[in-house]
């Protein structure tokens, strides 16, 4: 039986209310010249992440994969991949980040492999019907000869989940074809993930983050999926024959168990499943936290941020867990440029069709600094994706022979997918790749990545790098661990509240200046016009 444990004032644990900044490794800096990022590049950046102040880094996945789907196709799960660095050098960053008091989140993969990995080699090569095939999810198909897969449902990425082997089996994979999904009802799957667990555990990582959370439980009668239910359009949960199935508990608490037997380890879930159902997952037995993506999909007005943040504080209140904020990250359009298009956009298909001239980039630059001290002010934890502390826009413009994402392919080049968020980071003013390592980087960055760049920000107090460091170094020294949240009503377009015990935030999201009430300015998203907070911006006060 798991009991809800007492609210406190106080968030003891780290994880609980840490600023953790999300490292898209073979975007962030290249030290060994290949035009892709790596642990060497990550390493001699890490001072960049100790002047920001965070807490952690959640790194994506760093395994040997053949990169189909940026890492998240994994073929060795206790190696790195030697384009990223080795395993030896992963434990040297670990022990230099923990040496800056910065926690490690390594990224695991559970839900499929990649199709490199050894097991699925062997399943392909041994026969149909022998036990190698049963560590995944490969059937016979339908119909008189087997031709049609064994039941409609469709690949995240676009086009069938299922895919046909040369001897007229097909195997299941709910994204690319080059990642079968595994069989979690095999005991040989359920151990040696626990094994991969400890694996990484012993070698000092701090936490994981579980890709695909809600994903490993299929129910294996196939059923056809009625095209109109959609997982989380539907008013209430719907039972769904591969997301959020109740198995997956079983496996999350198994996984729980592993953790708890080292000290201060978490886990956080991502998890895109109905509000509902989302607390199951944050059972004092099962994650420590899930991702919340309610405000990234959020859009930029105050009602909007006021729902979702006070529905969001009373989910996680009720099963005695933490929040977490998220507003970018390496699968969505960056927020900056999210918030530079009109409200009645759809920014998922706005990279591929357009208008491109809807885009205001002054604007979404403006409301990205205003974003920052929201996501910063929230009790809980605020996830940083890379690039977002130097206010970087999507790089919407990439041609389409460089584009890498799996959607371009799987949907007949009629979406581009989310390479756009994932240009290398500009550390330099200049040079062949604006700092970040000597040679041509694999995507191509804009010429705007110059000005933008770390070094151009540093030491300016106007820049958003500044703006960040300022915010997180404010939170940390009077309300990071405060769990304390009162609204205030300052009008409709106004979102106001107060934070721990003397700090009122304020963000104006109308279109006219707004009065501040009495307090001292602790932090501006943008210069005061005459006492008056202008629109689109956001203030921190004391007293
Ligand atoms: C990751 C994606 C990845 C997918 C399949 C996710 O939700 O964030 O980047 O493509 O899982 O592993």
């Amino acid at each position: 039986m798991s009991t809800t444990p007492a609210i406190t004032e106080q968030m003891t644990e780290w994880w609980q209310h840490g600023v953790v900044y999300q490292v898209y490794i073979r975007s962030f800096a290249d030290g060994n010249g290949d035009g892709q990022g790596d642990l060497a590049g990550l390493r001699s950046r890490l001072d960049h992440l100790a002047s920001l102040g965070v807490d952690a880094v959640w790194i994506n996945p760093w395994y040997v994969s053949p990169l189909k789907d940026g890492g998240y196709d994994v073929a060795d799960y206790r190696n790195i991949d030697p384009r990223f660095g080795s395993v030896e050098e992963a434990e040297q960053f670990i022990a230099e980040a923990h040496e800056r008091g910065i926690r490690v989140i390594a990224d695991l993969v559970p839900n499929h492999t990649s199709s490199d990995h050894v097991w699925f080699q062997e399943a392909i090569a041994a026969p149909p019907g022998s036990p190698a095939r049963d560590r995944y999810v490969i059937r016979p198909g339908k119909g008189p000869d087997g031709a049609e897969p064994p039941s409609n449902w469709e690949a995240v990425f676009g086009g069938p989940a299922w895919e046909r082997l040369p001897d007229g089996e097909w195997y299941l994979h709910i994204f690319d074809t080059s990642q079968p999904d595994l069989n979690w009802e095999h005991p040989e799957v359920r151990a040696e993930f626990e094994s991969i667990f400890r694996f990484w555990l012993d070698r000092g990582i701090d936490g994981f983050r579980v890709d695909v959370a809600h994903g490993m439980i299929k129910d294996l009668t196939f059923p056809d999926i009625d095209s109109k239910t959609e997982l989380l359009e539907s008013e209430h949960p719907i039972d769904h024959p591969h997301w959020d199935r109740d198995g997956v508990h079983e496996i999350n608490r198994a996984w729980r168990a592993v953790l708890n037997e080292y000290e201060n380890r978490m886990m956080v879930a991502e998890a895109w499943v109905h509000a509902e159902r989302l607390p199951l997952y944050l059972r004092e037995d099962e994650y420590h936290q899930s991702f919340n993506f309610d405000l990234l999909e959020a859009k930029w007005t105050a009602d909007s941020f006021r729902r979702i943040i006070s529905r969001s504080l009373d989910a996680a209140e009720a099963v005695g867990a933490t929040s977490t904020w998220v507003l970018s990250n390496h699968d969505v359009v960056r927020h900056a440029t999210r918030y530079g298009l009109p409200l009645d956009v759809k920014w998922r298909k706005w990279v591929t069709d357009g208008p491109h001239d809807a885009l205001d980039e002054a604007l979404g630059s403006r409301r990205a600094r205003a974003a920052a001290l929201i996501t910063l002010a929230l009790p809980g934890s605020t996830y940083v994706y890379q690039g977002e502390e130097l206010g970087l826009h999507e790089v919407w413009e990439l041609p389409d022979e460089v584009l890498d994402d799996p959607t371009w392919e799987r949907s007949g080049h009629t979406e581009r997918g989310r390479d756009g968020c994932r240009v290398p980071i500009p550390w330099e003013t200049d040079g062949p790749s604006f700092g970040f390592g000597t040679t041509a980087p694999w995507l191509p960055q804009p010429d705007t990545f110059g000005p933008n760049s770390a070094a151009a920000q540093a030491g300016d107090p106007d820049s958003m790098l500044s703006l960040y460091q300022a915010a997180i170094a404010l939170r940390k020294g009077r309300f990071a661990a405060d769990r304390r949240l009162a609204m205030l009503d300052l009008g409709a377009d106004v979102l106001a509240f107060t934070r721990g015990d003397d700090v009122t935030v304020i963000v104006n999201m109308g279109s006219e200046p707004i009065e501040l009430p009495e307090g001292r300015l602790l932090l501006s998203s943008i210069p005061l016009e005459g006492g008056m907070l202008p629109s689109d911006a956001a203030v921190w006060l004391a007293g």
